[in-house]
């Protein structure tokens, strides 16, 4: 499936998906069931992930697992039996449902063996890339961002740019100590929704942070990225911080630019974000929208 990195329209052969977190948040859920196999309506979160880097034209899914999660994995595994039983059902838009994610992308398994960080899992990810690899995409699975295609804008911004991109959104401040936040520098890039930054903190406290925009799961990093994640030291939760890296590479004089997302973003990772995009997915799919719809609308009024 590995196409020559000239032949990837946005020169992108690899998307890392950090997916070895314990999904404590969705507990008991996540027990037995990895929080990124939940459905949004009928797909799991990692299909949607899957999905989001073949239209980027990206060939292998770095998947940064643990071993108590093996099943995220297996999701992109051929099940001949199911198959075979949908087939002789006649059973094919199933069918077709069945076999997609084990056509849009090669899935390649990293075991994380110790919860280090983000920036340890996304290290670990290097193994993967090829001599020809001059930049990665790293895809955090618990951030859904839509409309999707912001990933097709960053590589733009990386073309004509050059660097490091990444996804901010704007966040009230009493939000912004969950997040990555950015420093902006005062420079003009020629589009508005394009900013130069001069700096990245991982989670400050609000009063401290840099501004209100903030990094939600979608980076594109140029290949230096590995190198500086070998230099910096534990960080904000004693973990090794991709932020940090980030940081380092701007402190080095390596260009990173934001793209201002104008769209929405749910947290698949906590259920009050989870409910809300299926909410979000089921409104917009032609089996569930008339009678969710009908129901919303007389469910909230019984709240009045
Ligand atoms: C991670 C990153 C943070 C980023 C966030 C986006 O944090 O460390 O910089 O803003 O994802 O969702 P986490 O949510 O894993 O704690």
């Amino acid at each position: 499936m590995a196409k020559p990195i000239n032949e990837h329209t946005h020169k992108v052969k690899t998307v890392i998906v950090p997916a070895a977190g314990l999904g404590t948040r969705f507990l008991p859920a996540t027990k037995t069931v990895p929080k990124e196999l939940l459905p949004v309506v009928d797909t799991p979160g990692i299909e949607l992930i899957a999905e989001e880097a073949a239209a980027l034209g990206a060939s292998r899914l770095a998947v940064i697992t643990s071993q108590r999660k093996k099943g995220v994995l297996g999701y992109f595994a051929a099940d001949r039996q199911l198959e075979e039983n949908l087939e002789s059902k006649g059973k094919t838009t199933l069918l077709d449902k069945v076999r997609h994610a084990q056509h849009l992308i090669e899935p390649v398994e990293v075991i994380q063996d110790e919860p280090l960080g983000l920036g340890h899992a996304v290290g670990l990810a290097e193994q993967c890339l090829d001599d020809d690899e001059d930049a990665v995409a790293v895809m955090l699975p618990d951030d859904l961002v839509l409309p999707a295609g912001v990933m097709e804008k960053m590589a733009a911004v990386r073309n004509r740019l050059g660097g490091s991109v990444l996804c901010a959104f704007d966040v009230p401040r009493d939000e912004v100590s969950n997040y990555g936040v950015f420093d902006i520098a005062d420079s003009d890039t020629g589009d508005p929704a394009v900013k130069k930054i001069s700096g990245m903190v991982e989670k400050p406290a609000a009063e401290d942070a840099p501004s209100t925009f903030v990094a939600a799961g979608r980076y594109l990093l140029d290949r230096q990225i590995f190198t500086a994640l070998k230099q910096i030291t534990p960080g904000k939760g004693g973990e090794l911080q991709l932020t940090d890296a980030i940081e380092l590479l701007i402190e080095q004089g390596h260009p990173v630019h934001i793209v201002i997302h104008d769209g929405r973003r749910h947290d698949l990772g906590n259920p009050g974000g989870f409910i809300r995009a299926c909410v979000d997915f089921a409104l917009a799919h032609p089996a569930y929208a008339k009678g969710l719809r009908r129901y919303l609308t007389q469910r909230l009024k019984q709240d009045d």
